[in-house]
């Protein structure tokens, strides 16, 4: 910008063309001005008008110009003092319409920040939404994917079993699983991990109906006394195209010793030979069978939703029976009896923390039943203790301690008001003290057995009528359940160790 020096008299920019005022003319010649030079703001809007009034003023006569001189001073003056003014105006106009500019651009820059701001808070907003539908979905694909390896863990798993059981059958059907001379021993550990409890609760069904059917049949079992009042028994079964038996012995004198009172295997045997193949601990397998078969007759016989359970004698069958019992019933409530009461404190202890359930102890059997949906007995006791008055209508009771004909664990009175079912009629009629001696006593006659656990299960035999009825299940222990238990076992180790 230049800042032209200005006429001293009219304190304009007087030039020889046209000067401004009297003394003007001789300022220009002094000067030498020729040109009217203005400061403007070259970014100014105005600078247009004021460059366009710069050559109107340079090129073309002033309105008021005559000859090229001023003709009226003062009206020219006034005009030049409108001008400056107007230009003032002007300024301030600009200046205000600067700041008004401004005052908008501030504005707009405020609405803007505001804009931002809102902008970001609703970005913020939609990017929270985003991130959580994002995590959500992440959560649900983790879920599926979860899932969907539990159901290809759990199918693996049972084709694998399924596998297995077919490889176990062609085993048993080629004889290539007993083709090996080498026997497969199985101790107690072994059978433990292998025969888990709904494996087995499978197996009793598949032996009970087999019984039933006659694909399965096991002679007398035949129990002699040794040297020393002991016993050794011989219990066989065979089931398709293979057999077996439980050998065992009972010394009742080794109760407190080491040694436990019952002792022995089940043996397999090559159906086409007759060579023996392989044997298994019996006294695990009877321990969880026994269980087991429980657990079958009372998926056919009690409520659907009993949840309250009774154990009476807290010892091996009280254990096995607490874990069948929670395989095929929705079981929330559990109470223990046991004639000596530090067996039920420890039972209700450590199976409390194995099944995480809670287990109340009771003071007397009368304490433990009278509530139960489902009552297991599981004491060897010589006198009947379980009274009919103490058992609520529509329970189940699986009667296991006794098995011989002169000893029971139930009252003749209760054996009368329940509907009584064996898991072999025959053997319930020449064994079971708890059909026997009522029937001797005349308060029940043959008709009282409704039939057999297998009969139930192959929909033969009625089951269950109504939600009042007690129903008992007397068990006496078969040599079928031991040996289809022995097949699984032996097979399952040839299959996949040959
Ligand atoms: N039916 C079958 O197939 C079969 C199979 C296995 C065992 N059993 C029988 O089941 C019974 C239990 O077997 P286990 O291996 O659990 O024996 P165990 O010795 O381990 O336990 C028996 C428990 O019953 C308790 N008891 C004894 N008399 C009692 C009574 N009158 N009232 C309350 N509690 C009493 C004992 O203190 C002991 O804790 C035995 O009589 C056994 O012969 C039957």
């Amino acid at each position: 910008m230049t800042d032209e020096p200005r006429c001293p008299h009219c304190k304009r920019h007087c030039e020889l063309s046209s000067p401004h005022c009297k003394k003007g003319e001789e300022y220009a010649k002094e000067t030498g001005y020729s040109k009217i030079q203005k400061t403007v703001k070259p970014e100014s809007p105005d600078r247009k008008a004021d460059e366009s009034e710069k050559v109107e003023m340079n090129g073309k006569p002033d309105k008021h110009e005559k000859n090229g001189k001023p003709d009226k001073h003062k009206k020219h003056d006034r005009h030049d003092k409108n001008e400056k003014h107007d230009k003032f105006d002007k300024h301030d106009k600009h200046d205000e319409h600067d700041k008004h500019e401004n005052h908008e651009e501030h504005d707009k820059h405020e609405n803007h920040k505001e804009h931002d701001k809102h902008d970001k808070h609703e970005n913020h907003k939609e990017y929270k939404k985003e991130h959580r539908e994002e995590r959500r979905e992440e959560h649900r694909k983790e879920h599926r994917k979860e899932r969907r390896k539990d159901h290809k863990e759990k199918g693996h798993e049972m084709k694998h079993e399924k596998d297995r059981e077919s490889k176990m059958n062609k085993g048993i059907n080629e004889k290539d699983a007993f083709s090996d001379s080498k026997m497969i021993i199985m101790e107690a550990d072994e059978v433990r991990e292998k025969l888990t409890m709904p494996v087995c609760i499978e197996l009793m069904k598949e032996a009970l109906i087999k019984l039933e059917t006659k694909e399965a049949q096991q002679p007398l079992r035949s129990i002699s006394q040794i040297p020393g009042g002991n016993l050794f028994g011989f219990m066989p079964a065979w089931l398709d195209d293979y057999f077996g038996a439980k050998v065992i012995t009972a010394f009742h004198g080794n109760r407190g010793t080491k040694y436990p009172s019952h002792m022995g295997y089940v043996m397999m045997f090559d159906s086409k030979h007759g060579a023996p193949v392989g044997m298994a601990d019996c006294s695990t397998i009877t321990e969880i069978r026994t269980g087991a078969v429980s657990a079958a007759a009372t998926s056919v016989l009690a409520k659907d939703d009993a949840s309250k359970l009774a154990i009476i004698g807290c010892g091996a069958q009280g254990r096995s029976h607490l874990e069948a019992m929670l395989c095929v019933r929705p079981v929330k409530e559990v109470i223990c009896y046991d004639i000596i009461q530090e067996a039920a404190e420890a039972f209700a202890k450590e199976q409390s923390m194995k099944f995480n359930i809670n287990i109340k102890t009771a003071g007397s059997v009368e304490e433990a039943v009278k509530d139960a949906d489902i009552i297991c007995t599981l004491t060897p006791s010589k006198e009947p203790y379980m009274r009919v008055e103490w058992i609520k209508a529509g329970a189940h009771i699986n009667a296991v301690g006794t098995f011989s004909p002169v000893t029971r664990e139930l009252t003749s009175d209760l054996i009368a008001a329940s509907k009584l079912y064996a898991d072999q009629v025959e053997a319930m009629e020449k064994e079971a003290g708890e059909y026997i001696i009522p029937l001797q006593e005349g308060r029940i006659t043959r008709e009282h057995i409704i039939g057999s656990i297998g009969g139930v299960l192959s929909g033969k035999v009625p089951g269950r009528q109504n939600d009042m009825e007690i129903t008992v299940f007397d068990a006496l222990g078969l040599a079928v359940e031991d040996v289809i238990c022995g097949r699984y076992l032996v097979c399952r180790k040839a299959s996949t160790e040959r």
